[in-house]
């Protein structure tokens, strides 16, 4: 009999090693190796059993990229409007997307509600390893979501999945979640590096197979990556996450993969008694400000993907108690505004050693982009001189280190979506100030960061 071959595979990172160690080299993480079996991959299904007329397995013959028809998969709508824009338009037959999300994101819920409506539409498979049959039953009649066509399943065993899919033909398939999954022919238990990658490598290539749409759903460890090897995150089409805002509300769905689309879109939802709702005016939410602005506040034009949001930015200076100034940001990159302090230093003329900063994103929106550096900015002015800014004023532009401002994409659609929502002065970038006037908005174009005080100063 051949030897069983093993491997040490990294929890945190995926990487394999040829004995254990106590330290992975690949991502320095410690106690992450776990061992496993490499014989398990002979589990994997027969290529044939899941083989369907016209779809490409092995043995593929070699052809031209020309050659390759492309009249098949048109995509289809998940009958949420947030979930398609995530996914880069719909849902691509065949594709594999991978839900993640801390618990009590609402991964099952979002799923449920999904699957739902769809089952109107076409055969659909809902299969669940972590609640049982009743406890969905009771939340779809809850939800009010129709039950009379979407087949259930509470199984964990990915071999009795695929041979209730092989009978019912779904086209669109939910497992909930991979980490309880298991297949027998591997020895170690549901949640291990092999479990999920074996059960995973299954249910993909099915999916594949028969050009099923699968969702998968992934747990996230408490440092917010998925659980398990991150060998998943390649074997997928599509990976996103349902993260939660500060104040439980709100769920915000972002690609962090995807094969058929943009990474950058953002979905927004929020949490209500009756479910998952779209929600389809995000700046209307963040921007709910008080009846008095107070020093410190200021709009900002963000850029998610295809659309403008705007959110509020809010900053706090205070003379520091001790001799190190805290520097303190929420929902924006630290490191940046410490840079954005001394490029006010140096080009503003503005000392803040001693003073404490804090900056916070209202509505929990993590701000990724540099646009939003000169709100920053001017908000921390503001804070710092006890000055509140008007209410209609609205600013974005990126700084740079020799104190210039710099034009960020899509300045047009921002502006446009600030003039929506009643805002009536900008400050921007000389280089995105729009060539027709934008109807209702008095705009200042600046293109160094001592234009831009000068600016507020005449405000
Ligand atoms: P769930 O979908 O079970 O989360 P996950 O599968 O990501 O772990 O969502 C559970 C949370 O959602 C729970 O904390 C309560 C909340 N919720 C509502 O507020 N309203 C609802 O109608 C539902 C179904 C859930
Ligand atoms: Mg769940």
């Amino acid at each position: 009999m051949a030897k069983q071959k093993t491997a040490y595979v990294c929890n945190d990172c995926g990487a394999e090693h040829s004995q254990w160690q106590g330290q992975c080299s690949a991502c320095n993480e410690w106690n992450t190796l776990s061992r496993i079996s490499l014989g398990a991959a002979k589990s994997t299904p027969d290529s044939r059993q899941f083989r369907k007329a016209g779809y490409a397995g092995t043995n593929s013959p070699v052809q031209t990229l020309a050659d390759i028809s492309l009249d098949e998969q048109p995509r289809f709508s998940t009958s949420l409007g947030e979930f398609d824009r995530v996914l880069g338009g719909g849902l691509v037959p065949g594709s594999v997307v991978l839900i993640g999300g801390n618990p009590g994101a609402g991964k099952s819920t979002l799923l449920l509600q999904l699957i739902c409506k769809l089952s109107q539409q076409m055969e659909t498979l809902y299969v669940t390893g972590e609640e049982s049959l009743q406890q969905i039953g009771m939340r779809a009649k809850r939800l009010g979501l129709p039950a009379d066509k979407l087949k259930m399943m509470a199984e964990t065993n990915v071999s009795e999945i695929t041979a209730a899919a092989q009978s019912h033909h779904p086209k669109v398939l939910v497992v909930d979640s991979i980490q309880v999954m298991h297949n027998t022919e591997v020895t170690s238990a549901p949640g291990s590096v092999s479990q999920v990658r074996e059960c995973a490598a299954w249910l993909i290539q099915y999916a594949k197979q028969t050009n099923t749409a699968l969702f998968l759903v992934g747990h996230v460890t408490k440092e917010g990556s998925l659980a398990g090897p991150k060998v998943l995150e390649h074997m997928i089409d599509c990976f996103l996450m349902l993260e939660g805002g500060e104040d439980g509300r709100y769920r915000t769905l972002r690609g962090h993969k995807n094969r058929f689309g943009a990474v950058n879109e953002l979905g927004i939802f929020a949490m209500t008694e009756t479910g998952l709702k779209e929600v389809l005016n995000p700046s209307a939410i963040f921007l709910a400000r008080t009846e008095e602005i107070s020093p410190g506040s200021l709009v900002t034009v963000l850029w998610e993907g295809t659309r403008a949001l705007l959110v509020e930015i809010q900053a706090l200076v205070d003379s520091s108690q001790f001799g190190n100034p805290r520097r303190i940001a929420v929902g924006l990159d630290h490191n940046r505004m410490a840079m954005l302090l001394a490029v006010l230093h140096r080009h503003g003329g503005l000392f803040m050693a001693d003073q404490d900063v804090f900056a916070n994103v209202v509505g929990g929106v993590k701000v990724g982009e540099t646009g939003a550096d000169l709100a920053l900015l001017l908000a921390i002015v503001s804070s710092f001189r006890s000055r509140a800014l008007p209410r209609e004023l609205v600013v974005f532009g990126e700084v740079g280190l020799a104190g210039e401002i710099r034009p960020v994409p899509s300045g047009q659609e921002r502006l446009q979506e600030a003039a929506k929502h009643g805002f009536t002065r900008a400050i921007v970038p000389k280089a995105n100030a729009p060539k027709q006037p934008v109807k209702g908005m008095e705009i200042r174009a600046v293109s160094k960061l001592s234009e831009a005080l000068d600016a507020l100063e005449e405000i």
